[in-house]
């Protein structure tokens, strides 16, 4: 497995980010990246994944570095990203594992069909919910749900719990921490796409041990 890169944002990331938050605040909703910490959180969280991971609103690009740093060498990482000033900059990570789409997550389905992807293993999301109105939000939640694989995972970071809210019992709640490394702290949060059979505990024994079975799945 490619090593975690060190630097994962740079200042021209920064500056630009903040110019794309004054244009678009409602969109980008945060005056700066993820820190590395949360970055390197979220990364671990899809360790060792492989076949299709997908990154929601990858930003400049931090969190999809550290994903890199994570997943599989054979792993293929589509980032979606809306803003199409912020999607430019992803693009220029030199990577043959990934790709970038300038788009909208509610067109996920449609997108991993384009790119000749199968279902997600793993959907990493830092889009802002809570400043997304809900009928859209539900559209984009239930595009995300749609491209994942049974017994994929939701990683998401945010402020607060709105898609916790929203997605309910849809999925199966396996861990939640906070990172307070970084302005502000975010809550970080995996979900799984379980199989119908297996059930709620099945999912949460996955993750109290990393060598157990299912966590292997994600990984294999
Ligand atoms: C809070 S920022 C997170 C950026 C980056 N991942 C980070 O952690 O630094 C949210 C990002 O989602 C993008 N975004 C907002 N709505 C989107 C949508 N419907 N589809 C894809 N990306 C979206 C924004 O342009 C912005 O880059």
């Amino acid at each position: 497995m490619p090593a975690l890169p060190t630097r994962l944002t740079t200042l021209s990331d920064r500056l630009a980010f903040l110019g794309e938050f004054i244009r678009q605040p409602l969109e980008v909703a945060s005056i700066a990246p993820s820190s590395r910490f949360v970055a390197r959180r979220v990364a671990h969280l899809v360790r060792g994944a492989s076949g299709t991971i997908v990154e929601i609103g990858s930003g400049t690009g931090g969190i999809t570095r550290a994903l890199l740093g994570t997943i599989a060498a054979d792993a293929r990482l589509v980032a979606v990203e809306l803003n199409p000033a912020l999607a430019e900059r992803v693009a220029r990570i030199d990577d043959p594992r990934l790709v970038v789409h300038c788009g909208s997550a509610e067109d996920l389905p449609v997108i991993l069909r384009q790119h000749g992807c199968s279902p997600a293993n793993a959907i990493v999301c830092g889009l802002p919910f809570s400043m997304v109105p809900r009928l859209r939000g539900m559209r984009i939640l239930r595009a995300l749900e749609r491209s994942l694989a049974p017994d994929g995972d939701l990683v998401a970071y945010q402020i607060r719990n709105t898609l916790g809210r929203m997605i309910g019992s849809r999925l199966v709640a396996v861990e939640e921490t906070i990172e307070w490394l970084g302005i502000p702290p975010l809550r970080i949060s995996r979900w799984r796409k379980a199989h119908e059979a297996r059930g709620r505990a099945a999912a949460r024994e996955s993750t109290a041990d990393p060598t157990s079975a299912p966590a292997r799945a994600l990984r294999a």
